[in-house]
């Protein structure tokens, strides 16, 4: 079944309904065929996507900046550095100028709230490169990812372990509830979610038929897990918190002995990336069979460009 997303932002997956997050994954497993056979198109020629970055990113820039590039749009990379926002000029006002110039604007940066300013005001899709809360386009590779190497989604036992109340835990628990994936969150008490988020995953799980849990205990948590995942254990703007992360986090750390107590030999380990090799996952992990990391970073390129077709195309 098609649907029309056209004209739609994506600031968080909950802008997104299970069916339309079903639509776009189809799409980007039809462009990584399309891309894979060598087949060229031009679905963004003539169009322009303004790129805001306050943070650093390598696999998002370039997710975003390729897939519109090669498809004949033309991408504008704007690093803090470079333009007024938030500097000489308001959000507002920066929105309401990108939005006479350009189709689309995707925003990396700290507070959910520039995303959610930059849609209310530009009058374009906005799409969230990653906010401090949520990292929305991530969890579409990493379904599109789980589906590849797994089969399906329905039902699968995922587990992310680490820091459970960052951007990439808030927004997998949103995208595994919505997709039937059983998903637990393994974190120390106190980084684990906000009892707010838990209380609108846990509804989207009733409806999905899939099992949300929220745990400290590793050997409960990884027992029959199909998937691994974690992240770093220091976000972007949190540097100042390493030490006291690696203190907390060492017990959560994905090493072999945790891919063993799944039980599961075909266990996947998966990661946004980057990584730190050694902290949240030891280097034979990462590096071993089990590690779809590299898929998973592809990936972003695939279904970024399938949200950005349905939404400007
Ligand atoms: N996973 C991810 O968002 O990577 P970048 O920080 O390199 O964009
Ligand atoms: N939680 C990480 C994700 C990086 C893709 C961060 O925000 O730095």
């Amino acid at each position: 079944m098609a649907f029309n997303l056209r004209g739609r932002s994506l600031l968080t997956l909950l802008d997104l309904s299970p069916a339309e997050l079903r639509y776009l994954l189809d799409l980007a497993h039809n462009l990584k065929q399309e891309r894979l056979g060598f087949q060229t198109y031009q679905r963004f020629q003539g169009k322009t996507l303004a790129m805001l970055f306050e943070k650093r990113s390598t696999r998002t820039r370039c997710a975003f900046e390729t897939a519109f590039g090669e498809e004949g749009g033309h991408p504008v990379f704007l690093s803090s550095a470079d333009i007024q926002l938030g500097v000489k000029e308001s959000v507002e006002d920066t929105a309401r100028v990108l939005g006479r110039m350009f189709d689309c604007i995707m925003f990396r940066g700290f507070k959910q709230e520039m995303v959610e300013a930059l849609h209310q005001y530009s009058g374009v899709p906005v799409f969230n490169g990653l906010t401090d809360e949520f990292h929305p386009t991530q969890i579409l590779a990493d379904l599109m990812t789980i589906e590849e190497n797994i089969g399906e989604l329905k039902g699968v036992n995922f587990v992310y372990t680490g820091d459970g109340r960052n951007n990439m835990a808030n927004s997998l628990m949103i995208g595994m509830a919505m997709m039937g994936v059983n998903c637990t969150i393994l974190a120390p008490e106190s980084l684990q979610p906000e009892q707010d988020l838990v209380d609108t995953v846990m509804g989207l799980a009733e409806e999905s038929g899939s099992e949300i849990r929220i745990t400290d205990n590793v050997k409960e948590a990884v027992e029959g897990a199909d998937v691994i995942y974690t992240d770093v254990w220091t976000s972007m703007g949190e540097e100042d918190k390493a030490a006291e992360r690696i203190a907390m986090l060492k017990p959560y750390q994905v090493n072999q002995e945790m891919m063993d107590a799944t039980g599961n030999p075909e266990c996947l380990f998966m990661h946004c990336l980057p990584a730190v090799k050694g902290k949240e996952v030891t280097f034979d992990v990462i590096e071993g069979p089990s590690s779809v990391v590299w898929d998973e970073a592809e990936n972003r390129k695939h279904t970024i460009k399938a949200m950005m077709i349905a939404s400007i195309c």
